[in-house]
């Protein structure tokens, strides 16, 4: 059990620190970070209690504990925006595109999360893989069994972590094992929110799987639970594939577009996270700018299912909210290293190369900020929760080299977000507690 949240004495962490203050997307990397050699963050009770220079800190507060981090450089923890936990084993699974992946892989390995014991086996698995990862917070959908939820729920609370899911509801176009009904739809989600949602540092998501797999009766009922419980998020996809939203205008030709299958139903708000949202109409774009809802660019998946390229400038520009995801198991990795390296190249391909500032925000505050968090986790504010990791930029020969010709902080850290792994987490803390 985490110690997250007793009081402890407090504790200073020392390394390089980066701390951003604004959308490097907004303004320059320059003007949105603050980087300090020889930085520290003082903890206390769980929380960020200070932050400065190491030197500084050391003096205000003699006798403190210290952590010495060398020259790794410290982090807010990674926050995941769009996961899918119980895909934990059949990630890299070979050959199909997203409907075909879904019947083939995705729909039977979910069948098997009913088993209590092999949904808490997948939950611990899940955990330990994305905690070694530097990944702090995620927002999962979890099967359409409720006992998956409460084994995500469980293993989240156990590792202290803050963390948000959903049931994945589906009423149509799934295999009968894995349905729900609208209504019951509606009574499982409302009763796992009821157990689930503001305990300690969990939230829940209400989370229709995606149009083609709810009738217009779920989706109405998910959009009067929500409509109840305004404070909870709402998770979805949107326009990953091109067949997908050709399925989705047959199922639905009353409708302007696939957002407007959502917004129909009462499922468009501000709370609400778009995953994918690859091949948007200006329309789409419009509206959910209107409304302030985010949109989650999962780059490994996106090439990994062969979905197509992520608009990140031009919704950027648009001042969309955007997080970035892993979206495992349709992603090809729990890293979000290796997902900003996807989220890098597939800039590259659509005509813009991301800033190092702008992928570690999108990585850190960006995700939080889309998940309705950022006052909690991804900036290490003073007051905000002590999740952090801490990077080694040195953790291979080949990145060793590499980032030995760095002039400053962006190269000396790109090479470890284009070629790191978990070899690069020398350390990683959840509210104050290092794992
Ligand atoms: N669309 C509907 N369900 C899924 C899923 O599990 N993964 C991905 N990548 N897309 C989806
Ligand atoms: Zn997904």
């Amino acid at each position: 059990m985490s110690d997250a949240h007793s009081p402890r004495p407090p504790r200073l962490i020392v390394g390089q620190t980066l701390f951003f203050g604004a959308d490097p997307f907004v303004v320059s990397a320059h003007e949105a970070a603050q980087h300090d050699n020889r930085g520290a963050i003082l903890i206390e009770n769980g929380k960020v209690a200070a932050r400065g220079s190491a030197e500084a800190l050391r003096a205000a507060y003699p006798g403190v504990e210290v952590t010495d981090m060398g020259a790794a450089l410290l982090l807010p923890g990674f926050v995941d925006a769009h996961v899918h936990f119980p895909q934990t084993a059949i990630i890299a699974s070979w050959g199909k595109r997203l409907i075909d992946w879904l019947n083939t892989y995705t729909f039977p390995e979910e069948m098997r999360l009913a088993d209590p014991a092999y949904a808490a086996t997948i939950a611990r698995r899940y955990f330990d893989l994305t905690l070694a990862a530097g990944t702090t917070t995620v927002c999962s959908f979890a099967t359409s069994d409720p006992v998956s939820v409460d084994a995500f729920f469980a293993e989240a609370q156990r590792r202290g972590v803050r963390a948000v899911a959903g049931k994945t509801c589906m009423d149509r176009n799934a295999p009968s094992g894995l349905c729900d009904t609208a209504q019951s739809a509606y009574d499982d989600s409302k009763a796992l929110l009821q157990r689930w949602h503001g305990v300690g540092r969990l939230g829940y998501a209400i989370t229709p799987r995606f149009t083609p797999t709810s009738t217009p009766d779920q989706l109405f009922a998910l959009g009067a639970l929500w409509a109840e419980h305004p404070d909870c998020l709402m998770q979805t996809h949107l326009s990953e594939q091109v067949d997908e939203i050709a399925w989705v205008r047959d199922l639905h030709p009353e409708a302007r577009d696939y957002l407007d299958t959502y917004e129909r139903h009462g499922l468009l708000g501000e709370r609400g996270l778009y995953g994918h949202a690859i091949h948007l109409t200006p329309r789409e774009v419009d509206r959910l700018a209107e409304v302030g809802a985010a949109v989650v660019h999962c780059p490994t998946s996106n090439s990994f299912i062969g979905s197509g390229l992520f608009q990140m400038a031009a919704l950027k520009a648009r001042r969309l909210s955007v997080g970035l995801a892993s979206d495992t198991g349709g992603g090809s990795s729990f890293s979000m290293l290796r997902t900003m390296a996807a989220g890098y190249e597939i800039g590259q391909l659509a005509g813009s190369a991301l800033h190092p500032a702008q992928l570690l925000w999108l990585a850190t505050a960006g995700s939080a900020r889309a998940l309705h968090m950022g006052d909690k986790v991804g900036s290490l504010a003073v007051g905000s929760e002590a999740d952090i990791v801490a990077l080694d930029l040195a953790s291979t020969p080949a990145i060793t080299q590499a980032a030995a010709r760095a002039g400053d902080i962006w190269q000396a850290v790109f090479p470890t977000i284009m070629m790191g792994d978990d070899r690069a987490i020398t350390g990683v803390w959840v509210g104050g507690a290092r794992c």
